[in-house]
């Protein structure tokens, strides 16, 4: 591996890594088209006017908090497939059965300055997550760099990194303790940490009493409280209720506000289009387009009906009827 990642901060606090790779793996090797678009204050809302949009801007902006050249990620099939044990040894009789390795991300090149918002869709599996877990320091780069300066806080997995046993309050301090962050900051930290996550006496129960919602109402509540200068956030929009969506909403816009850098996954298109002042396509591994909102968001939707028609054209060649399953 010819890994060369520079990373001003380190600290993560969701150690979960990548998960069990899926069987369905698509094989590496899409096209390298790589478009893209200027964006112009005038496409962006009246709240991102601040942000650095325009060249001029993004060279005032000071240097890039996140830099990414030429990122290549390929995961190893044998080592990370997850097998059952008569899987395996289908294997060791068959031996040859299916590509080793593949590409997950493949030629992907950008830079975002203080006060971007990026939105990262695409279709499922087509790298978005792992493009977040690079940035994170999660997983490193097979090929290209990365450079990341300042703190990072991230939330990628909902509930990820937590201690079953101990209990919300214990957890938020540890999480601290990942971030560097000194514990009486931290004390600081505590109580409008337990506020926004609203979870009541729970916050003194062990995690393994939670939900999956309130854990995911804490990881969020924590990723962001703790001023970091990039955020990372993997899904995680459309968490709990309508209350605290609305809630989380209003907090990442604050943080959209205050000129940090964020990286957002979502399949929210609204989302990207009222408050993201970027936007990148990525399908197969490939960045399809990066640039304006909008019409990166047009694009997706494109080719998510192109998608869906050539699927339901798939199914009327069967004449409607499902496959036999025996
Ligand atoms: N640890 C792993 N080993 C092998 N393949 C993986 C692993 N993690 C993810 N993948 C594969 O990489 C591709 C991209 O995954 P992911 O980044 O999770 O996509 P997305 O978040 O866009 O849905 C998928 O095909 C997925 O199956
Ligand atoms: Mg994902």
């Amino acid at each position: 591996m010819t890994d060369v990642a520079s990373r001003a901060s380190g600290a993560d606090p969701a150690p979960d890594g990548a998960g069990p790779p899926s069987p369905d793996a698509p094989a590496a090797g899409a096209s390298d088209v790589n478009r893209t678009f200027d964006p112009s204050v005038d496409a962006l809302p009246e709240r991102l006017v601040g942000a650095a949009v325009t060249d001029a801007e993004r060279a005032d902006a000071g240097p890039a908090v996140i830099e990414v050249k030429d990122l290549g990620i390929r995961y190893s099939l044998r080592l990370t497939k997850k097998n059952t044990l008569r899987q395996s040894f289908v294997n060791a009789f068959r031996r040859k059965t299916g590509p080793k390795e593949f590409w997950a991300l493949r030629n992907v090149e950008f830079d975002l300055v203080q006060g971007e918002s990026l939105g990262v869709i695409g279709p499922n599996g087509a790298g978005k997550s792992t493009l977040l877990q690079v940035l994170a320091g999660i997983l490193t780069p097979s090929e290209g760099e990365v450079t990341v300066r300042g703190q990072i806080s991230s939330l990628l997995t909902l509930g990820a990194g937590f201690d079953q046993d101990l209990t919300g309050r214990d957890n938020i301090l540890l999480a601290g303790a990942f971030l560097g962050i000194p514990h009486r900051d931290m004390m600081d930290r505590l109580e409008p940490i337990i506020d926004f996550a609203d979870l009541g006496e729970f916050i003194d129960a062990p995690i393994k009493t939670y939900s999956s919602g309130m854990r995911a109402r804490l990881g969020f509540s924590i990723a962001t409280s703790v001023d970091p200068d990039v955020l990372l956030l993997d899904e995680v929009l459309a968490t709990g209720d309508a209350v605290f969506r609305a809630k989380s909403k209003a907090r990442v816009l604050d943080l959209v506000r205050s000129a940090k850098a964020i990286v957002l996954v979502t399949h929210d298109m609204n989302w990207v289009t009222e408050f993201c002042n970027r936007a990148m396509l990525i399908e197969k591994g490939t960045v399809i387009v990066q640039g304006e909102p909008a019409e990166v968001v047009a694009l997706h939707l494109e080719h998510s009906e192109q998608a869906k028609r050539e699927k339901m054209q798939q199914i009327r060649r069967y004449g409607g009827e499902a496959p036999k399953v025996k």
